[in-house]
């Protein structure tokens, strides 16, 4: 966009060039990452040129800066051809942006007190800090609702596939999809002595909160690919240790270990790929987030840590009632809502 006097003067210009003088052709290059860009010019202004890079850093108008230059008017058509050439940006924001590593600590503060605050009062986490007294239907209960998650994964993994803002990030997510895929057969390995069967699987519906918290990770992965990394840490569990379910479900002995093994493995997987890290891999690798993206992900997070706890919480209150099918077939009396036969 063309921009007359007036509007140069008001505006805060960054440019990240280089002078690199280049008498042989007459003139200098400009150097902007790995690009050069070559300008004639008269070897009277090189050090007005150096001058004019040296302070442009969007700390101030420009208006302001031009005053301290020996030929302002010089500067005033240099700095226009910059901004016109696209080699000085604007820049009214230069405090507004953080590494992705600052941000992700920022959305990590919000999200451990708020995994502290709620989802660890949970009456399914609470429930399992007494194995012997957890009820067996809960425990098989959250394999099936595990195992509902897992075949949907897909859903929220692969719009971030392609995911084109960086290339670290984007390959770390394809070598974790890539790990994660089929991670659902292991859970119906185990629910496979529950009755479930190649021919019924499909029909066995999840919990409405379990669908949810798929559908909302697929539409965050679709339209804000930044917050889904954020949630992946939570969902894979960062500490690098068999699941606390997987413990709950050995102590208790109340679960073969023929079901148990199979999620044992997967727990295994988890850890052996360190999935719980690849959040912090993904961030590490983005240089800058602006601060409004960052706002914008800490709201979002409560959002997930009430559906991930509304999860938990829908676990415990359908299974712990014995008097509840743990397999939710759609012919079954005690199915909650009949909307959850559309999925
Ligand atoms: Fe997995
Ligand atoms: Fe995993």
């Amino acid at each position: 966009m063309k921009i007359d006097h007036a509007q140069l003067l008001s505006l805060n210009l960054r440019s990240e060039c280089r002078v690199h003088l280049t008498p042989a052709e007459g003139g200098i290059t400009l150097i902007e990452g790995s690009t050069e860009y070559q300008v004639t010019s008269d070897n009277k202004n090189v050090a007005n040129i150096k001058d004019i890079l040296r302070v442009l850093d969007g700390s101030s108008p420009y208006g302001e800066i031009r005053k301290q230059f020996v030929d302002p008017s010089f500067a005033d058509e240099f700095v226009l051809a910059l901004y016109d050439a696209g080699l000085a940006k604007t820049n009214n924001s230069a405090t507004e942006y953080m590494s992705g590593s600052a941000a992700l600590a920022a959305i990590e503060d919000h999200q451990f007190s708020m995994l502290y605050d709620v989802l660890y009062h949970n009456r399914f986490w609470v429930a399992c800090k007494n194995p012997q007294s957890i009820p067996k239907n809960v425990l098989l209960g959250m394999a099936i609702e595990n195992y509902h998650f897992l075949y949907r994964e897909s859903w929220f993994d692969t719009p971030v596939l392609s995911y084109l803002g960086n290339e670290t990030a984007r390959l770390a997510m394809n070598r974790f999809y890539g790990e994660e895929y089929g991670h659902d057969e292991l859970i119906f390995e185990a629910i496979t002595q529950l009755g479930v069967t190649r021919d019924n699987v499909r029909d066995i519906q999840p919990l409405p909160q379990t669908l949810a918290l798929c559908n909302c990770l697929s539409h965050w992965a679709a339209t804000d690919p930044l917050f889904f990394f954020s949630t992946l840490g939570v969902l894979e569990g960062k500490d690098p240790q068999i699941d606390t379910f997987v413990k709950t479900m050995e102590q208790s002995a109340k679960i073969d270990r023929s079901f148990i093994e199979p999620i044992h493995q997967h727990a295994l997987i988890n850890i052996e790929g360190k999935h719980g890290a690849l959040t912090t891999e993904i961030f590490d690798s983005i240089d800058v987030i602006q601060n409004q993206d960052v706002r914008r992900m800490i709201k979002k997070t409560k959002i997930f840590i009430d559906l991930y706890d509304d999860f938990y919480s829908a676990v415990w209150d359908y299974y712990s009632n014995e008097s509840n099918p743990v397999l939710r077939f759609p012919s079954s009396s005690n199915m909650t809502s009949p909307r959850e036969a559309i999925l």
